[in-house]
């Protein structure tokens, strides 16, 4: 089994590099590739083709964060190039687990699609666009996802839309509607509108399970599930396709303002390098254990952002003790 590791800019590097302890503790076999910003200043392109051609041969690939203040808003930006990997790999299902105590909810953000994706540019009487747009089919791989999520929890689905404006949302709550009467009667489904949601997820992050959304909406409700759960020092995603390796990546960027100084907190790496053992490489017991010591690590060694005082690389070898014992 062989990871392709992209550690990204800023804060990237130093995260992943307790990620590949991990890996190292675990004898996975893993590789390192340029993306990202570091790329653009060295080769032009923020996803050279042997990083591509590296990600498609690994088994899983694992990235850090990418983003270069010096980049922001020019032509050739670091994001483009995870669109574009995204996009390459078919990684359609973005999970987005957020819990702490009393709070077990997973958003299901689509991934490939919407105003991400859609018609852009500019025209001649000087307005820019991005188009948000979507077919059934998009809407009903998702959903699926979504639904089989929500049965294997035992749980249910908020269906998270703007049905009252946007064109796409009426496609997208009638085919969730659809799908949920014919193939998961058996899961409770309801919908909300995304604006109010948001106050739901601040408000009462308790009531909330399994949120079925779109990739913009998906973008914004995860980072205020992560607020309300510890920050985003801890929160964590998978992206998955139907085949091909899967990407797994912390919620965060690339934190540039705490970049170089050891203060990044590397559990949302290392919880996304847990999701990687359990649904890119089928490796449950060694998920769940990286997952466990990374929850004891963070009550013995937290970082700044936690209120603690423990470096990067501290916090790393608390998680890399727990994992031994
Ligand atoms: P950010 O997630 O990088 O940072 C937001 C805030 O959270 C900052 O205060 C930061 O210090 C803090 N933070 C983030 N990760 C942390 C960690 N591991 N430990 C402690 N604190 C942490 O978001 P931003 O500042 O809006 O974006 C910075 C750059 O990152 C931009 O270029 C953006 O495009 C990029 N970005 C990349 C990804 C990705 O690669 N997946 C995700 C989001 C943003
Ligand atoms: C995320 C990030 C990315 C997104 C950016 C960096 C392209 O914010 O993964 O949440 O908007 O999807
Ligand atoms: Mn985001």
């Amino acid at each position: 089994m062989t990871v392709a590791v992209l550690p990204g800019d800023g804060i990237g590097p130093e995260v992943a590099a307790e990620a590949t302890r991990v890996l190292d503790a675990l004898g996975i076999d893993h590789a390192e590739h340029p993306f990202g910003g570091g790329a653009i200043l060295e080769q032009g392109t923020p996803l050279p083709e042997e990083t591509l051609a590296a990600c498609r041969e690994s088994d899983a690939v694992l990235l850090a964060a990418v983003g270069l203040p010096e980049l922001e808003g020019q032509p050739v930006r670091p994001e483009q190039g995870l669109l574009g990997l995204r996009k390459e790999l078919g990684v359609y299902a973005n999970l987005r687990p957020a819990r702490a105590e009393g709070i077990d909810l997973v958003v299901v953000r689509e991934l490939v699609g919407g105003l991400y994706f859609g018609a852009k540019g500019t025209r001649d009487d000087g307005t820019w666009f991005d188009t948000c747009e979507y077919t059934r089919p998009e809407v009903e791989r998702i959903a699926r996802t979504a639904f089989a999520l929500a049965r294997e929890r035992g749980g249910r689905i908020t269906s998270v839309d703007k049905v009252n404006v946007m064109h796409p949302s009426r496609l997208w709550r009638d085919v969730v509607t659809e799908l949920g009467a014919t193939e998961y009667p058996d899961v409770p489904l309801d919908h909300a509108l995304v604006d109010s949601f948001a106050m739901t997820v601040v408000n009462a992050p308790e009531t909330i399970d399994v949120v079925l959304t779109e990739n913009t909406f998906g973008d914004i409700l995860s980072d205020i599930a992560a607020a309300v759960t510890g920050g985003l020092g801890l929160a964590s995603s998978a992206s998955l396709g139907d085949d091909g390796p899967g990407l797994f990546e912390p919620v965060h960027g690339s934190a540039p303002q705490i970049a170089g100084q050891g203060l990044a907190n590397p559990a949302a790496m290392l919880r996304s390098t847990a999701l990687l053992l359990r649904h890119g490489l089928g490796r449950d017991d060694e998920a769940l254990a990286l997952e466990r010591a990374v929850d004891a690590a963070l009550q013995e060694a937290p970082t700044a952002d936690l209120g603690g005082s423990a470096s990067t690389r501290e916090a790393g070898d608390a998680v890399l003790r727990r994992l031994a014992a």
